[in-house]
């Protein structure tokens, strides 16, 4: 019993003098990313009637891609979520105008460190699209998201989200992946150049890509963000 009380006490002591000295604050203090990073961010479209020999539609391009580095309080897309009316205005049309003023007012809020747009849609389905970001670890934005439509289609776009360029307290140099075929949920059009059908009710965000049309497996390309 006696023995117990000295633990505590003692355990009590060098509790008291780690928080006095602050070397609790050196040990145990996780590491944390720190400053600004830019990022390279690169949409390699690899869509054509070689790739998609069945769903291709011959004036397929992708509209003006548009990439944000953001907090957790802002969310651009992702599966499971109803599309903002911005993003439905980009899945559906391609125009990005409302995306970008959406992202410059979460900028003005602190939530977006930076966001990036190009100015026109891609010729076809292979070009490659560049856009620079750049992250910030004091506001929290340390991920990245991008959005881009594939044209034409009825509430078909590609791109990424929330994807990490913090991990682990430390800058990621370059983070990867698919672009796959996703569906907005506010078209009901089963074919690429199917007339407008309003999903009634709308559906959330979801994947189109492990199904027959349009995707058959093949994805649309891939994309890279790198640290520069
Ligand atoms: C494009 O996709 C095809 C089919 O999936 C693949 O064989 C080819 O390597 C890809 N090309 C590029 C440049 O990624």
């Amino acid at each position: 019993m006696m023995c117990k009380v000295v633990t505590v006490a003692v355990a009590a002591a060098v509790a008291v003098a780690l928080a006095v000295t602050g070397v609790e604050a050196r040990y145990y203090h996780p590491r944390t990313c720190s400053g600004t990073r830019k990022y390279e961010v690169t949409f390699y479209l690899n869509w054509s009637s070689k790739t998609h020999p069945k769903s291709y539609p011959s004036d397929g391009n992708v509209s003006p891609a548009t990439v944000a580095a953001h907090a957790s309080r802002y969310q651009m897309w992702a599966p499971g979520s109803f599309a903002s009316a911005s993003i439905k205005s980009v899945a559906e049309t391609g125009n990005a105008a409302m995306l970008r003023e959406e992202l410059a007012a979460y900028q003005a809020a602190g939530h977006v460190a930076s966001w990036a747009g190009a100015h026109e849609p891609t010729e076809d389905g292979t070009k490659t699209v560049k856009l620079t970001v750049t992250a910030d670890a004091s506001t929290g934005a340390t991920t990245v998201s991008g959005a881009t439509m594939l044209f034409p289609s009825p509430d078909w776009f590609t791109g990424f989200y929330a994807v990490p360029v913090c991990k682990w307290g430390r800058w990621v140099t370059k983070a990867s992946g698919w672009l796959t075929f996703w569906d907005a949920g506010t078209d009901g059009g089963e074919t690429h150049t199917a007339a407008d059908k309003v999903t009634t009710p709308p559906t959330t965000i979801f994947s189109i890509q492990n199904r027959d049309a349009p995707a058959f497996n093949t994805p649309v390309g891939y994309y890279t963000i790198k640290a520069v």
